[in-house]
Formats: C-alpha cells, structure tokens, sequence
C-alpha cells in the first residue's frame, strides 16, 4: 500500500512539474499594511492617522469595535515576520510605509527618526535574507493633519504627497527597487467618500472624483520626481496598484452595461496612465456630464484634466499592478434599488451586482470564487493597453474561522494560479509577479479581527500576537520554492486521502 502510494504521488509529481511550472523569472510574494499589522499607534512621535481617528471615535463601525492599536504588533516583531517570510521562500514582500509614523506632521517639515529606522531596519533585514522590500507609500493611513485640511480633496495633496514621496526616496532609493504610490484608488475615493471607511465622510460622486483627480496626479508627481532624480541612480520601478474586480453580464441584455462597469471601476484609473491618449475614458466623461447636466450641475462632477494634467498621467508607470479578488455578476438596478457593493458607483450607473451561485461558496464579505475571472481580467487588461508587465500584487481568500487546515485557501490559491499561468501561457499576457495577500491574520478594516485572510494564523488574545503557519503557507511556500503551481497540492491531498 505504501509502495502503491509512493508510485501514484510520484507519478502525479512527474506530470505536474513538466506542465505547471511558471517561467523563469517569474516572481512571487506576499503583502501587508502599515496600519493593518503594526500598531504602536502612539509610541514615540508618531503622529494620528485618519484610521486612527476612525476607529477611536466611531467604534461602532468596524464590526467587533476593535482597533489597530496593537493589531500585530509588527512594530515590535517585525523580526519574526521576516523569519516567515524566508520560511516562504518568497522573492519579496511587499509592506507600506505610514505617513503620520515618518513624518508626524504629515508634512516633510519634521522626519522621524524612530519612523525612518523602523522601517530602514526592516530592509535591510529582509536584504540581508535575500528578500527584495517592495514598498507602497500609501495604504490608507493618511496623517489626520491633512485630512483636516481636506486630505485627497484638496488639490494641494499632490504636493505634499510628493514632498513624503521624496522623503522616502533619498532615505530608501538606495536599496528599494520596486514602488507602488498608492494602494486601490477606487477604494480610497469611492469607499472612503461613503462614510463606510476612513475618513467616514460621505461625499459620493464629488470628493470621490476630486479624490480620484488627485489621486492620479499625486501619483504621476511622484513617478515624475523619481524619473527624473532616483532612476537615473538606482534605476529602480515606479507604479500604483488598483484594484480590479472582473464583472459578468447576468443576460445579453447585460453586456453593455457590464463594459460600463468594467470602464468605471478598472478603466477610470488606468486610462490616464495607461492609454495613448491619456485623460479619462470618454465613457466615463460622457456619462458623468450627462448625468450632472441632468442635476442641474453647472459643470461635471466629475473633475477636467488640463492639456499638462494630461500630460502628467499619462506613461507615469514602469509596470502595470492590480489586486484581485473576485468577479461579479451585473444587471440593470431595478426601481428602487440600490446596489453597493465595494464601489459604490454601482448608484451612479444604475447597476446591480449579483452572482452566480456555482461561485458562491460559504465565506463572508468575499463568497464568490470564480479563478476564471483573474484570467479574463487579464485579459481585458491586455487588451485594452497593450503588453505591458503585469503584477498581481494581492489576491487571497478571507475566511471566518482560525483553522490551521484551511484546505479551502490553499486550494483559491492553486486555481488562481492556474488561471494565471493560462493567461501567461495561452493568452500570451505579460505577468511578472503573483503576491498573496496576506502574509498575516490581520486587522481587516471595518471587519475588524473577524475575518482573516493570513497564511499565518495569529493569536490576537496572546500577548506575544503568535504566528502560526496554516497549510496554505505551507502550500505557497512550495510553489516560490519550485514554481511549480501543483507538485506540493497534489501531494498533500493525495497523502491526505489515501
Ligand atoms: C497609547 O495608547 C494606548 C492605548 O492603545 C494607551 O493605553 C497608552 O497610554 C497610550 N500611550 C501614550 C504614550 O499615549
Ligand atoms: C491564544 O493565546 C491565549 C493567551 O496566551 C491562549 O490562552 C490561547 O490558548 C491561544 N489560542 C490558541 C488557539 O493557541
């Protein structure tokens, strides 16, 4: 029997290491966020963020009136996240830096120097293990002094964002090579202009697209500084990432309200970056003066780019960067709906998100599992803006328990991949980079403790906050060894039923 055994895994192994295996230079990593993982909200001159100020005066907002006060207390145990990540065999880890801890202020007025060494002994730890540090300088944190001030709708931001970005590159530029500006844009304004998130204030449809305006053009300023004074030096790559649901007509009638959709949430971002012309998706422009001519609006809600703004946005990337989760279904809201769901545009255009119950599958807050959506994503990526590198930099799945055996991970990550290498392979798209989100249980927002998405089970009742690799760690840390998506699942399964 044993013997038998022996011969069935090593027969599966031979095939899936001659199929299944990613290119060679092919990279995989794993992510975190300041606020989600560090606490130490307080300590030293740190100054408050936005989240701070969020959870401490609206408790009642996040799900279980938890907080990232201690969160994982990576702020003072960073030295064991570096030891999982090399356990994970991982090329890199991709981690944000947070404004208010470097810069309390949030003006480049005054550096931290606890800030700055925080986050300078964490490279340089992860260097020295052969780790490449890949940092987004904003994941959400925002000092609560520029918030005060009108945070991502006041035009000014774009200069103090690049004042932090340049910061950041002459203490860093040296031995950091790869940069994301800013984490989900569309998350940023949409959900955080509903009141739902950070800064809680609700201003749909104008701070929103005042927030995207200048969004984009913080970002474009800050790839600008580092084009021309970083690269030429450290020659380094510059990018922001979005996030990117894929979207399924529910019938025919669906389908041109469903490219509507795909225009608005992925397109509203890339196309000022990524098209030949540059400026918003005339769609969208369109849509958008209608809509406020039809209110009475004296002009779009939706903010112009000038010829220079334009000008800006437009090629301010080296790669291409989204994060992706799952893939909805969407049809026409009927009298008296209202769909929202992640980006509450969904109002705007009238849409209803839905599913299809073959993808549904009994996990909260993210129950559609469709691993065909990353590859058709890509695809309409491709399609729409030509072969440009491509980083996956989050997928994952979020679960309620705090299972070491979470099968049902292990298992997302085996069939995104799939897809992934499919698009690689047989659509020919261009992707460098897969990055798991996240390389720790963490404090997931308005959900709090509740939900969890890490490789690593953390105790958050201990006061150690002890980590604890799950299967799924145990299954990614096979695939960045061998890349090869399938030697490692099948083995465990195999050896697990007979
Ligand atoms: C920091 O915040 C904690 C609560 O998270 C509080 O107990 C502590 O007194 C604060 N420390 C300082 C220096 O304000
Ligand atoms: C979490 O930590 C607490 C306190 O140290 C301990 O009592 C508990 O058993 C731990 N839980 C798990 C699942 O290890």
């Amino acid at each position: 029997m044993a013997c038998m055994k022996a011969v069935i895994i090593g027969v599966l192994l031979s095939m899936a290491t001659a199929e299944r295996r990613f290119p060679d230079g092919f990279k995989f990593g794993t992510a975190t966020s300041s606020y989600q993982i560090e606490g130490a909200w307080n300590v030293s001159d740190k100054g408050e963020s936005i989240w701070d100020r969020f959870v401490h005066t609206r408790p009642e907002a996040v799900s279980d009136r938890s907080t990232g006060d201690v969160a994982c207390d990576s702020y003072n145990r960073w030295r064991e996240d570096v030891q999982l990540l090399e356990d994970l065999h991982v090329d890199y880890y991709r981690f944000s830096i947070s404004w208010p801890r470097l810069l309390p202020t949030g003006f480049a007025n005054r550096v931290s120097e606890d800030g700055a060494r925080y986050y300078g002994d964490l490279i340089d730890a992860l260097l020295e293990k052969g780790i490449e540090p890949v940092i987004t300088l904003y994941h959400w944190d925002l000092p609560q002094t520029l918030q005060d001030l009108g945070g991502w709708t006041n035009p000014l931001i774009t200069e103090w964002f690049t004042d932090y970005a340049r910061v950041i590159f002459d203490l860093y530029g040296d031995r950091v090579k790869t940069w994301l500006t800013i984490n989900e844009p569309v998350v940023v304004c949409d959900v955080g202009y509903t009141g739902y998130i950070a800064p809680g204030l609700e201003s749909e449809g104008r701070g929103s697209y005042l927030c995207t305006k200048h969004i984009l053009l913080a970002h474009a300023k800050a790839y600008r500084l580092y084009e021309a004074e970083y690269k030429p030096l450290y020659q380094g790559q510059v990018s922001l990432t979005n996030q990117m649901m894929w979207f399924v007509p529910e019938t025919e009638e669906d389908a041109e309200l469903t490219e509507l959709v795909k225009i608005y949430t992925i397109d509203r971002y890339c196309h000022p970056m990524f098209s030949a012309a540059g400026g918003w998706p005339p769609a969208l422009e369109r849509l958008i003066a209608q809509q406020s001519a039809e209110e009475g609006e004296p002009r779009s809600r939706l903010p112009p780019f000038t010829q220079d703004e334009i000008d800006l946005v437009r090629g301010s990337y080296d790669f291409l960067a989204l994060n992706h989760y799952t893939t909805r279904t969407v049809r026409r809201a009927g009298e008296g709906e209202v769909g929202t769901f992640l980006v509450d545009g969904f109002r705007e255009l009238g849409v209803m998100p839905g599913n299809i119950p073959e993808w549904l599958t009994s996990t909260p807050h993210q129950p559609e599992v469709h691993p065909g959506g990353i590859r058709a994503l890509l695809g309409y990526v491709k399609q729409q803006y030509g072969d440009v590198p491509i980083f996956i930099m989050e997928n994952g799945l979020t679960d309620l328990g705090t299972a070491i055996d979470d099968q049902p991970r292990a298992t997302y990550f085996r069939n995104y991949l799939d897809q992934v290498l499919l698009a690689i392979e047989e659509d020919g798209v261009n992707v460098r980079r897969y990055t798991v989100w996240s390389l720790l249980d963490n404090f997931e927002w308005v959900h709090g403790y509740q939900l969890h998405f890490g490789l690593h089970r953390v105790n958050f009742s201990s006061p150690q906050r002890t980590r604890t690799a799950r299967r799924s760690a145990r299954y990614y840390a096979a695939v960045a060894r061998t890349k090869d998506l399938d030697a490692q699942y099948h083995f465990e399964n195999i050896a697990d039923e007979l």
